[in-house]
């Protein structure tokens, strides 16, 4: 039965009614909130990969992703507000659409949450390897240790991204001693962040050719199935620079008249994200450049292919924006600022490992919850008697990150990362209307606004954007889902505490009472 199994919203509500809601998020700290979550990899380092696909289409790109996430965060919002758990769409698929599909959805949020985790460190590593190692220590560290192997996408001569896996394995050893971010901290590294970027758009924005846009949309918009090219290819992939904003939706219960902040900080960040990378890109492109490398039949090589590679390694693309992996920095760096492209490079060494310490947790708290479901073995949910937190569970994803982040190149993960964002996102927009239809008497503290054509739009919008990421990143889905349910039937299917009549909900604060 495919839609066997549904967690009772009855019993969701009831725990969530015991929960100690402090509404205290005005919409001002939500979007600051919202742009902390958000702003990493995405835009300072996919830019390169982004303009490979596209060209400066690429500011296209960065406007369909844009749209597409600010409907399904208006999704979101409604139903986090609603059914304030852990869990985020996992659990509000059990409650809806029943077991075996939030299982899916769990285990697809394993590539929004470790994948993006694992691709956000290849990101720092350039930044590392290029900036501080580089330009400061002077120090070149070999091929074989920043890069992954050219079978794989890297480099010629790559084996292993070293300082990839070393912060993967550094953000997992402070989740597992309790390390969590405090909301001074991420507003000062919003500072940072926002500050680099301003200061990159300012600085290009006087050096600007209009030449270099032309042309527009050299892969065209559409680039082909399974190419991921093309304006709507780039959109697919640069859709990573949002992701995130979920944390937003989840923040929907502890916000004072969330009716009307929440869309304010979810709309307001994503705006915000939307035209800062825009005009970035617009900084990066018209200053130094941003044309594909042509493969044959003036099609971009793919980005993190084996030919790019290779491409790359020639004298004439040395100093291509598309080759870049630290992009921001080197166009800083290119049209001579020298010292603001390294001080640019450290606010993304900085930055960057706060976005892998809030994915790498929110992994967590998933498998946590899976785990206490019963779809998960119970060890995975033990919790470390001095440390207070669910170190076995942690400790697995982080060494899996790390493993991830050791051989695949940034885009390749991003990609993935991507797939399985996109499914889940489909989901949670799903849910909203079903319990519209059946459960429309419910209190909600949001509602989206217009959700016959909101819902509708997000769920054609993650399939549309799905189906133009490259082939390879949409088999990762499938056999990862094949995989997932051959797991759910050997182990979850019998092992489900629903299935034996039991129900347990985990609010966040309860897993805080649980884990601190
Ligand atoms: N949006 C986040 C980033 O770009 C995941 O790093």
């Amino acid at each position: 039965m495919i839609f066997g199994r549904v967690k009772p919203l009855d019993a969701i509500l009831a725990a969530a009614e015991g929960k100690s809601l402090h509404r205290t998020l005005g919409a001002f700290q939500l979007t600051l909130f919202g742009i902390g979550s958000v702003i990493g990899t995405g835009i300072f380092v996919l830019t390169a990969a982004g303009a490979q696909k596209a060209g400066p289409g690429l500011m296209l790109a960065f406007a369909i992703a844009g749209a597409i996430c600010i409907v399904a965060a208006l999704c979101y919002a409604e139903i986090a507000a609603m059914i304030p758990v852990a869990g985020s769409a996992y659990t509000y698929t059990y409650s809806t659409m029943g077991e075996l599909l939030a299982w899916t959805v769990g285990w697809a949020l394993v590539l929004e949450y470790a994948v993006a985790a694992s691709a956000v460190s290849v990101g720092w590593s350039g930044y590392f390897t290029g900036t501080i190692l580089n330009q400061f220590l002077g120090i070149q560290l070999p091929v074989w240790l920043s890069a992954g192997p050219l079978a794989l996408g890297g480099v010629a001569g790559g084996f292993i991204n070293l300082p990839a896996v070393v912060i993967a394995l550094l953000v997992t050893w402070l989740l597992i001693i309790g390390t969590s971010e405090s909301a001074k901290v991420n507003a000062i590294l919003v500072g940072i962040k926002v500050v680099a970027l301003t200061a990159f758009i300012f600085l290009t924005y006087g050096k600007i050719d209009t030449a270099q846009f032309s042309p527009f949309l050299p892969a065209g918009v559409f680039g082909g199935f399974g190419t991921g090219v093309g304006a709507v290819g780039a959109a697919a992939t640069i859709f990573f620079a949002y992701v995130g904003f979920d944390a937003v939706s989840t923040a929907a219960e502890e916000t004072k008249n969330p009716q009307r902040n929440v869309p304010i900080g979810l709309i307001g960040s994503l705006l915000f994200c939307t035209v800062f990378y825009i005009l970035v890109a617009a900084g990066a492109i018209g200053t130094i450049g941003g044309q594909p490398i042509m493969g044959p039949g003036g099609i971009p090589f793919p980005a993190g292919s084996e030919e790019l590679a290779r491409q790359c390694a020639m004298p004439q693309h040395a100093q291509a924006l598309v080759c870049s992996n630290e992009a921001l920095a080197h166009v800083l760096r290119t049209i001579g600022f020298g010292k603001i492209g390294n001080m640019l490079g450290i606010a993304a060494f900085v930055a960057l490992p706060s976005v892998i310490l809030v994915l790498l947790f929110g992994q967590t708290r998933i498998f946590f919850v899976m785990s206490r479901d019963g779809l998960l073995p119970n060890a995975l949910s033990k919790v470390h008697p001095k440390w207070k937190t669910p170190h076995v569970v942690t400790a697995i994803t982080g060494a899996a990150v790390a493993f991830a982040a050791a051989f695949l190149p940034v885009g390749a993960l991003a990609d993935i990362a991507n797939a399985g964002t996109l499914y889940a996102f489909m989901m949670v927009a799903i849910a909203v209307l079903i319990l519209r239809k059946k459960e429309g008497h419910r209190p909600r503290s949001f509602r989206t606004p217009a959700v016959w054509f909101v819902a509708p739009a997000t769920i054609v919008g993650c399939i549309f954007l799905f189906f133009n990421l490259p082939s390879a990143a949409m088999l990762v889905l499938v056999i990862w889902g094949a995989i997932g349910l051959v797991v759910y039937y050997l182990y979850g299917y019998r092992t489900s505490h629903v299935g034996h009549g039991r129900v347990e909900v985990l609010t966040d604060d309860a897993i805080d009472g649980i884990t601190h």
